[in-house]
């Protein structure tokens, strides 16, 4: 046998690849989207002129902006029988499953997206005007509301309320999810991205690949931890009730969900901007108490175990209060993400190699066969 390679557990810290579209320092607590830092970004930009950057690597001009918002809003539209088949889900899924599927499905009906190379960045484009339809289709069968309406003079986070919430966002709603969209839509190489370069680096397809990604990001240690984190808020309750309830589960070494992060060792830059959010929203709809029992659960948490808050921590104060339910709070992270994972498909299929690494084996390897009839 050769000699023990040095195995680095979950790939901490092994760099896989070079990529021109996301960096992350996770000393400073700083996120740049190909040269332009998150903070801008969130206070200046919409979803869609992320997007643009994301996928051809420069903000778009007016005429281009308008062109990709107008392409989008026509690709919310969705094949009939491919509906059908999203009516046919039980009611009682999981959304995430049925993103999952649904876009695994998608790709039936439309092969020529499906191909790598040209056609990928049309794919990509499709895919992100497409999620949430699917979602909002789900959603409004399971509540009984009537068939969603494509809506394509509305942005992307106006054209998400309304498919879930069966009514028009206000500016301040519509501002909140935007923010939440451009906070969520890239981040290197985490564990959804790089499932979907993995898939993509074998030349298999966008919709693969996305499929991949979606069934990483479901994880708790993922896109998962947002539900599970306004879940304690509301376990919680009150501010005063947090000091003996997080105590108590980091004592049992529990994790509380929407703490610490492989590579920030300071606060999530998006966790501070989705705080404000958490703020406004809080105050506009008159209530702050999901903002004051995180704040409290963040201090103690701080104070107990060294750990900064993460993105996931506040999304869901941000969502509840204007009455997003909490299983599409990791479906609404694909709905961004799938911007950044088809911005690094693509960079995939233009260098490719496919990913590969090996295991250090530790088994044994010289067991003697032993007939079925003599085996305990
Ligand atoms: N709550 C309590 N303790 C935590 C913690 C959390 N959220 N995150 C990390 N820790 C502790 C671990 O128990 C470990 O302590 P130990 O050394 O005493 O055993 C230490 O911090 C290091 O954790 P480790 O799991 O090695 O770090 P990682 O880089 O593998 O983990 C995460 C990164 C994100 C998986 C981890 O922080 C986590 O599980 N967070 C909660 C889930 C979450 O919010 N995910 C969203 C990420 S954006």
């Amino acid at each position: 046998m050769t000699e023990p390679a040095r195995v680095q557990r979950g790939l901490e810290e092994v760099v896989a690849l070079e990529s021109r579209i996301c960096f992350i320092d996770g000393k400073l607590g700083r996120l740049i989207y190909r040269g332009y830092d998150i903070r801008d970004l969130a206070a200046k930009a919409t979803f869609e002129e992320v997007a643009h950057l994301l996928w051809y690597g420069r903000l778009p001009n007016v005429r281009e902006l308008a062109d990709l918002k107008g392409r989008l809003g026509d690709l919310r539209r969705l094949p009939d029988p491919f509906l059908r088949t999203i009516e046919a889900l039980p009611a009682d899924a999981s959304p995430m499953d049925v993103l999952r599927t649904a876009v695994s499905a998608l790709a039936l009906y439309e092969p020529a997206e499906t191909k790598p190379g040209a056609t990928a960045i049309a794919g990509a484009e499709r895919l992100t005007a497409a999620l949430p339809s699917i979602l909002g289709t789900f959603h409004r069968r399971r509540r009984g509301l009537p068939a969603l309406r494509p809506r394509p003079e509305l942005s992307q986070a106006a054209y998400v309320l309304y498919a879930i919430l069966d009514r028009d966002a206000s500016e301040l709603e519509e501002r909140a999810l935007d923010v939440a969209l451009i906070l969520h839509a890239d981040h290197e190489l985490n564990a959804s991205t790089f499932a979907a370069r993995v898939t993509a680096s074998t030349l298999s397809d966008l919709y693969s690949s996305v499929t991949s990604a979606i069934g990483a990001l479901k994880g708790p240690l993922h896109g998962g931890a947002n539900e599970r984190a306004i879940e304690l808020a509301e376990q919680i309750g009150t501010p005063d009730r947090a000091d003996a309830i997080v105590k108590e589960k980091l004592a049992r070494h529990e994790r509380i969900m929407g703490f610490g992060h492989r590579v920030y060792k300071v606060e999530d830059p998006r966790a501070t901007i989705l705080r404000e959010w958490s703020r406004k929203i809080g105050e506009a709809k008159g209530d702050l108490h999901y903002y004051e029992v995180l704040e409290r659960v963040k201090e103690i948490v701080h104070q107990e175990k060294g750990l900064y808050p993460n993105l996931d921590l506040y999304s869901g104060s941000v969502y509840t209060p204007i009455g997003i339910p909490h299983d599409l709070f990791t479906p609404l992270f694909a709905v961004s993400r799938v911007s950044g994972w088809t911005a690094h498909i693509l960079e995939e299929y233009e260098d490719l190699r496919l990913i590969r690494p090996t295991a250090q084996y530790i088994g044994p390897t010289d067991l003697a066969w032993t007939p079925i009839a003599n085996r305990t």
